[in-house]
């Protein structure tokens, strides 16, 4: 098949990861990337189920392609990942125009089904085994959620020098307001040597920076050799993989952050000292509806030993504000933990209710959505205002960078530090995919202007080994 593709991409890094994966499955068999979707004979959405405005972005955009299709028959239109899961047949009822719907544990048969599509053997779908039938043995359903061929191929990688690996599939956390856990099935470590080998085979590309992806990264757990292999090991065997030089991990469940890992964290060369630790909740009544397995109090004093262990550390946050039941009080002591926690940044989300979760199921959503934008701005403001006091403190210091692009203006560059800091600087082109020493020169809540010091390993100022 030489048809053209084009792969429309929403929700988080996983889908980010699985879109790479289909193109080089797609490539692997035959088909070239489309310039455009405009070019494109086949269009896929990789879709997002997290929230109810992802879902009807993309119902929206499957609207708009009823007419393309009835100007091309021949062409076929594709929807993969979590929402393709969730909501199968629907998919098919609400846009009869779509010719293929594969669930994020069948990747590996997306090529397959495009192709029936094409050869017009009607509707395809495959998707994995509902994780709640009862009928299904858990291995069965494991399997079903673990299809995986990782062809990686750097032309498919929007940079050759920076890739994410899945370390983990699924989710087995169960926040009440969570859809993750149905749409991707039980939490699966993957075997550490595939891993490694996977990232030995990146590093041959020309990879440096890797990003370790897990909806509770910090969990991940195999078994080789009779020995359990956690996290912490993991990130020292990638460590001694010769052309890696930044290795970071996505997302942390809170419970999960062992003083072996922070140690690791502090000590390696290439762990990077930026956690991403969500804390969804600053209130001991809402986290405990939210079932999450930690008090506030506890979350504090993780975030402490953070800082104590690791000097110069950088912890994000996501948070929910508006969830079911949320009084003005509850919603105090979120804007209280941001305050004290001093996060280099929040993302913050309106509670959205997902049909098939525990709080949908148990509880009202009651918070109308003019008090949710207004909570979510508050809290906004208090993160900005943290945010650009931080930056602040650091004109003046030296940071080192990944450049990683264009920055937004003409002869600007764009880079982050090892604590994810964005620095944009001018320079030639030339450097991306370069470190570099910079000095800070100004900034704002979310930037930091930069100047070239020197090329290279300098030490810096932003988080440890100066960076
Ligand atoms: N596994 C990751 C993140 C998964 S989804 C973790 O636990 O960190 C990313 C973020 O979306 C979550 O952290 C949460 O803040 C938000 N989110 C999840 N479900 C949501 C919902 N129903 N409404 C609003 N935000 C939600
Ligand atoms: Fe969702 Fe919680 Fe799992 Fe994250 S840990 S994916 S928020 S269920
Ligand atoms: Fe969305 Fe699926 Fe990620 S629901 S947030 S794309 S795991």
């Amino acid at each position: 098949m030489n048809k053209k593709f084009h792969i429309v991409t929403t929700g988080c890094q996983m889908n980010v990861l699985d879109s790479e994966l289909a193109a080089a499955l797609l490539i692997s068999r035959g088909y070239t990337k489309a310039e455009s979707q405009k070019e494109a004979e086949v269009i896929l959405f990789n879709t997002c189920s997290v929230r109810e405005h992802a879902e009807e972005k993309i119902y929206s955009a499957l609207g708009r392609l009823k007419h393309w299709k009835s100007h091309h028959p021949d062409g076929v239109i594709g929807v993969f990942g979590c929402m393709a899961q969730k909501d199968r047949w629907v998919i098919f009822r609400r846009a009869p125009h779509v010719d293929v719907v594969v669930g994020p544990g069948q990747l590996d048969r997306l090529p397959d089904l495009v192709e029936a599509a094409s050869m017009g053997e009607g509707p395809q779908m495959a998707v994995s085994i509902d994780r709640f039938r009862k009928r299904e043995s858990a291995g069965a359903v494991r399997e079903s959620f673990r299809q995986y061929d990782p062809i990686r191929l750097s032309e498919t990688r929007p940079r050759l020098f920076q890739a994410m690996v899945r370390i983990m599939f699924g989710c087995d956390r169960f926040c009440s307001y969570c859809i993750v856990p149905s749409v991707r099935g039980p939490e699966q470590s993957r075997p550490a040597d595939e891993i490694v080998r996977e990232i030995r085979t990146l590093a041959d590309q020309g990879c440096v920076e890797v990003t370790l992806l897990g909806q509770s990264v910090n969990l991940y757990k195999s078994q080789e050799g009779g020995k359990t292999v956690a996290l912490a090991d993991l990130l020292e065997r990638i460590d001694g993989i010769g052309g890696i030089r930044r290795v970071r991990f996505v997302s942390n469940y809170p419970t999960g952050m062992t003083d072996a890992l922070l140690q690791a964290v502090r000590d390696l060369p290439t762990a990077v000292p930026y956690l991403h630790v969500p804390a969804q909740h600053g209130a001991d009544s809402v986290l405990k509806r939210m079932n999450r397995h930690y008090t506030a109090a506890q979350y504090r004093e993780l975030t402490a030993r953070i800082y104590e262990t690791i000097p110069g550390a950088a912890i994000t946050s996501d948070f929910i504000v508006g969830f079911c039941g949320e009084t003005e009080e509850e919603f105090q002591e979120t804007v209280r933990l941001v305050r004290d926690t001093r996060f280099k940044n929040s993302f913050i989300f309106k509670y959205s209710e997902r049909s098939g979760t525990k709080s949908a199921e148990l509880f009202d959503d009651d918070v109308p959505d003019e008090v949710k934008r207004r909570r979510n701005n508050e809290l906004l403001a208090v993160q900005d205002a943290i945010s650009a006091e931080a930056h602040r403190a650091l004109v003046g210091r030296t940071v080192e960078i990944l450049v990683d692009g264009r920055g937004k203006k003409d002869g600007q560059l764009s880079g982050r530090t090892p604590t994810d800091r964005i620095v944009v600087f001018d320079g030639p082109d030339s450097l991306i995919g370069t470190f570099q020493t910079m000095e800070i020169v100004d900034s704002t809540p979310f930037t930091l202007f930069g100047q070239i010091k020197s090329s290279g390993d300098a030490g810096s100022d932003d988080g440890k080994r100066g960076g």
